[in-house]
């Protein structure tokens, strides 16, 4: 029987978590197993991939579905697509995308929506250039981001379906249009990924739809929260607006990681366990489904002091914005520099900033907020 209910977790996911936590740390519901709320238990089970196993569907889902040599071997191809050399040489491409967004957001005094306005088109249109498509893609993968979050939130099995098979002819279609580019073009990470080998063959089109499924995921559910997160966040805090402005890169990439660690951005990854096994003092039988709930790790007192204050001297070690383990997130450092730049772009070009109204929590499976409504000033009226 359900200790709790996940589609009834109030407007305020984060502070619904937190109150779970200390009641039932280890906690059964009918639609995410169990799920676990504790940071130690949580570590463990990330550093346990045969009793924590990631093969919880039998859709493909590549790198993330997948366990032990399987999962190593198309882990590499992900990894290959962001090196850090690569990573690297597209700060120009995301200071022109971070530059011609907050340029266009609306004159000072006019309030603006922050996801709509930035987090959405940053993502969308930082993961096409990425990958080598053109602009006009973004619109169609934020759409489909929308629908694929109402479907999943409302648990319609044929609007899953429906929204898959769109997502797979999006896919597809760029997939089809690097093949039949000329040798001579300028060769992409899409091509890159067309001539990679696992087992000495070459990826499948499930294979490809599914790594990029993975990464839309990371780019239009995460970075974009993460925007709509760190923009709330400095709204409210204009004492922190300042010292980042003034301050190293360094601080500004703490600041973020502590921002995201009091709001998580990424809700829940799942788990299956493969044998019965003690957590706290639970037993999670064998083939259940198990469910990271990272808002609750990431704010539980056993690890971090004052968990709901803002501090910039904790301990980087013990944040998990990235995950551990194996399925350690491999988009870390091209995140970094995403949300690094986003933010000195808008530091620089509009200093001062407020809430225009009360933000809107997103619902799971979204994390941060649906709505963040602001005002720039001017930096004399504003800060
Ligand atoms: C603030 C931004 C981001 C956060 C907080 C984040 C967080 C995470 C976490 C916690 C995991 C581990 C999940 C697990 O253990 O099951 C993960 C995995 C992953 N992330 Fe990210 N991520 C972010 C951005 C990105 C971006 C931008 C990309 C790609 C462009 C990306 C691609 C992936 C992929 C492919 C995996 C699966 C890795 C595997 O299973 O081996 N993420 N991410």
């Amino acid at each position: 029987m359900s200790e709790w209910d996940p589609r009834e977790v109030g407007d305020d996911q984060t502070r619904t978590y937190d109150a779970l936590r200390e009641r039932c740390p280890v906690a059964y519901s009918e639609t995410q197993g169990w799920s676990l709320l504790r940071h130690a238990d949580v570590l463990a089970a990330l550093h346990d991939p045969v009793t924590f196993s990631s093969r919880v569907s039998t859709h493909v889902a590549v790198p993330n579905g997948m366990d032990g040599a399987e999962h190593a071997a198309f882990r590499a191809v992900v990894d290959r697509c962001f090196t850090p050399q690569r990573v690297a040489e597209f700060a120009p491409d995301l200071r022109r995308i971070a530059e011609s967004l907050v340029v266009d957001l609306s004159a000072a005094g006019q309030p603006v929506e922050v996801m709509t306005a930035l987090g959405e088109p940053y993502a969308a249109q930082a993961q096409c250039a990425y990958l080598g498509w053109p602009p006009a893609v973004a619109e169609a993968l934020r759409a489909w981001a929308v629908d694929s979050q109402r479907a999943t939130r409302e648990r319609d099995r044929a609007g899953l379906d429906r929204v898959a098979a769109h997502f797979d002819r999006i896919i597809v279609a760029e997939l089809d249009r690097a093949r039949a580019q000329a040798p001579s073009a300028p060769r992409t990470l899409t091509h890159q990924l067309l001539d990679e080998r696992v087992d000495g063959r070459p990826l499948t089109d499930e294979e490809l739809v599914s790594i990029v499924r993975n990464w839309t995921a990371g780019e239009l559910g995460t970075i974009s929260a993460a925007v709509g997160i760190i923009v709330e966040f400095l709204a409210r805090n204009p004492d922190v607006r300042a010292r980042l402005r003034a301050g190293p890169d360094g601080l500004r990439q703490a600041a973020i990681d502590e921002m995201l660690r009091l709001e998580a951005p990424l809700v829940t990854n799942r788990r299956r366990a493969t044998r019965p096994v003690h957590v706290a003092d639970r037993v999670i039988p064998s083939d259940a489904p198990v469910t990271i709930l990272w808002p609750a790790v990431q704010r539980d007192p056993a690890v971090f002091a004052e968990p709901t204050e803002f501090r910039l001297d904790r301990d980087a070690a013990g944040n998990l914005l990235y995950g551990r383990g194996p399925h350690y997130c491999p988009g870390e450092g091209l995140s970094r520099l995403e949300l690094g730049i986003v933010l000195d772009t808008l530091l620089a070009a509009k200093p001062a900033f407020r809430l225009a109204g009360e933000p809107v929590r997103a619902s799971a499976p979204a994390g941060g907020f649906a709505e963040v409504q602001i005002t720039w000033s001017q930096p004399e009226d504003g800060a």
